[in-house]
């Protein structure tokens, strides 16, 4: 793993107090986006890590909507494709759903069930994980499908909420933590 890369990402997070209510400290990606050196990094150090972990994924799976500001480039680094994880109502077909709540209110995801075939690997990424109920739900929605989840990969990962334990025994990897 790279300091000097993971020093660059974490410069480029920006923290707003009370966003998007009153108690939350909102960390931002954006800045991280608009830095193409910093952006590729980012890219890169997922990259690595995900070859180095696992030889052999079916499919990167990303979540509505800054996963999937990161799986897609992701998925292509990789030579593998890409499944959305969709908020409620935007996924044409059957679907499966699942409610959940979140750092800040609640929510639903839907996957089409044919996204995934059983026993296929999947990596799930997210920009962040702060309560992990979004994870979890998302874990939920590829269980139901007999996906073999291979591992919950975040950028950012808020330690003090400890969503790495509801998750329980899938594997979390995070590159940038925060108390
Ligand atoms: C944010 C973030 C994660 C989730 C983490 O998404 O992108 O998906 O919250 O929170 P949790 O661990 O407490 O569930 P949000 O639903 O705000 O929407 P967005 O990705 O569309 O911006
Ligand atoms: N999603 C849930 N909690 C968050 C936080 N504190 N910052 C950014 N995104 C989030
Ligand atoms: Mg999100």
């Amino acid at each position: 793993m790279s300091e000097p890369g993971l020093r660059l990402l974490r410069e480029r997070v920006r923290a707003f107090p009370d966003f998007p209510e009153p108690g939350v400290l909102f960390r931002d990606i954006s800045p991280l986006l608009k830095d193409p050196v910093a952006f590729k990094t980012l890219i890169d150090l997922l990259e690595d890590h995900v070859k180095a972990s696992f030889p052999k994924i079916d499919f990167i799976v990303g979540l509505d909507s800054r996963g999937f500001l990161i799986g897609p480039p992701l998925a292509q680094r990789l030579g593998i494709g890409f499944v959305p994880v969709r908020k409620k109502g935007k996924l044409p077909g059957a679907t499966q759903s699942i409610s959940y709540s979140l750092e800040y209110g609640k929510a639903e995801l839907e996957i089409q069930s044919d996204a995934v075939e059983p026993g296929q690997k999947v990596v799930i990424v997210d920009d962040l994980l702060a309560t992990g109920g979004t994870m979890c739900a998302a874990c939920e929605l590829l269980k139901r499908l007999k996906a073999e989840i291979l591992e919950c990969l975040v950028v950012i990962e808020l330690k003090s909420l400890k969503g790495s334990e509801k998750l329980s025994s899938i594997p979390l990897h995070s590159l940038l933590q925060y108390d």
